[in-house]
């Protein structure tokens, strides 16, 4: 076991530490708005903007050196309107596998009588009223909107379209095949699962068909097949998603409430959907609450605090470094990408104590102070695999700086945590040690 932890918690820093979490290809919006002179074109309002329609109905196709198809943004095309995949990092959203066997063992029926069937039953009726069935129609505004996001800016949008597209898709793969194993062991389960994988290919499609907006749609059928799934144990999937319902849940309704006290921001009209559609990750993510509190041995004793407290600190750090990379699209909306993520990371912290047995107290004295060296170290590495060094050269300059990262992760998983939530100490909250 201690091995299985120290290796995971090893890997997965490494995954956070060693990995420029921009692909090279998406560089260049952001290096432009960094140069002297360089600027994010942007239309203050939704639909003020001047007809550009033609410019971006007719993307210039050319043929790359390398015979590749590229677009006038210079993405690389499968064919005219659909894009390549952005390159595959440690830090982009991943397609996951887990092992279906166990799972089976953790849902079926037979083997675990005492399963809260009572609760996963009254879930399932929630989940077959569907309440989101004709939320996501388009308005007109959309194609409108897109065309005005011009320049840097518009690079920036895409990004942040084909990652979320890619993990809503991520759980419409997952759920889905759930769903399908699970039938015959737990048939209330496996329906909830296919209910949750529904919801999720709605959502991957809407956002899809957003990107088609700017000429560069994904082939999902493509991916699934070509795609590199990670595996994960049925436990890890279930703090996993868990975390990620839930984070999911606050930054959409944090974006939302933001656009909606400043609509001057709303530069596209996907962010007017956002108040129903994080319902849904809401309603996800109190399934996955109900899972865990079915299966005790996730929440009780030594080994299930050290994942939560692993888990959580995974999910915060990811989303603070990418997010900081990624200042520009949260600026472009108004947001203060520090405040927004320090918030939308209390809310999920808030949520989280209420089921998992221990999670980081981020108010504690230099946890936002280690977040935020680990920003600075993670710029310095973006700034270093954007250089025109030799590879082996900005291995050497990395160096350092993913050895202070480290530092910072490790740190950052033995200072105080707030025990939580647990079932085997009966009112251990607020315990520090
Ligand atoms: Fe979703
Ligand atoms: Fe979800």
């Amino acid at each position: 076991m201690t091995w299985t932890l120290t290796s995971g918690v090893i890997h997965a820093f490494w995954v956070l530490c060693t990995r420029n979490p921009l692909a090279d290809e998406d560089w260049a919006g952001y290096a432009a708005l960094t140069r002297p002179g360089g600027h994010a074109t942007r239309v203050a309002r939704r639909g003020a903007a001047q007809p550009v329609r033609a410019m971006a109905d007719t993307p210039t196709l050319e043929k790359a050196k390398s015979g590749e198809m590229v677009d006038s943004l210079g993405y690389k095309l499968m064919r005219p309107g659909v894009k390549v995949a952005a390159k595959e990092t440690l830090l982009t959203p991943r397609f996951y596998t887990t092992d279906f066997d166990e799972v089976d063992e953790i849902f079926n029926l037979k083997k675990n009588p005492n399963l809260p069937m009572e609760e996963l039953d009254a879930m399932l009726e929630e989940f077959r009223k569907d309440y989101n069935q004709k939320h996501f129609v388009r308005n007109e505004g959309f194609s409108e909107a897109a065309d005005a996001i011009q320049g840097d800016l518009r690079k920036i949008f895409i990004e942040f379209l084909e990652r979320s597209c890619t993990a809503e898709f991520s759980g419409f793969l997952l759920y889905k095949e759930l769903g399908r194993r699970l039938k015959d062991s737990n048939p209330c389960v496996a329906e909830i699962f296919t209910l949750l994988a529904r919801d999720e290919a709605r959502h991957a499609g809407f956002i899809n068909k957003a990107l088609s907006d700017f000429n560069l749609a994904l082939d999902l059928g493509f991916l699934t097949k070509n795609r590199t799934y990670t595996f994960f144990k049925p436990k890890f999937i279930i703090y996993a998603t868990y975390l990620s319902e839930k984070i999911g849940y606050w930054r959409y309704i944090t974006m939302y409430r933001h656009l909606q006290r400043n609509p001057d921001n709303q530069l596209y009209p996907m962010f007017e959907y956002f108040e129903n559609w994080c319902q849904d990750e809401n309603r996800h993510g109190d399934f996955l609450t109900a899972v865990l509190k079915a299966r005790p041995e996730l929440l009780n004793g030594l080994e299930a605090r050290l994942w939560s407290r692993f888990f959580c600190l995974s999910v915060y750090i990811t989303m603070y470094l990418n997010d900081h990379a990624r200042h520009y699209f949260y600026e472009a909306l108004g947001l203060n990408t520090t405040q927004f993520d320090r918030h939308v990371i209390l809310e999920t912290n808030n949520a989280t104590e209420r089921v998992f047995p221990e999670v980081p107290d981020i108010e504690a004295p230099g946890f936002w102070d280690r977040m935020d060296r680990m920003v600075g170290y993670n710029t310095k590495l973006v700034e270093i695999d954007n250089n025109d060094a030799p590879e082996w050269l900005k291995k050497v300059q990395k160096a350092p700086y993913i050895e202070r990262i480290l530092a910072e992760c490790l740190q950052l998983f033995f200072m105080p945590t707030k025990r939580t939530g647990s079932l085997d100490i009966e009112g251990a909250k607020n315990y520090v040690y």
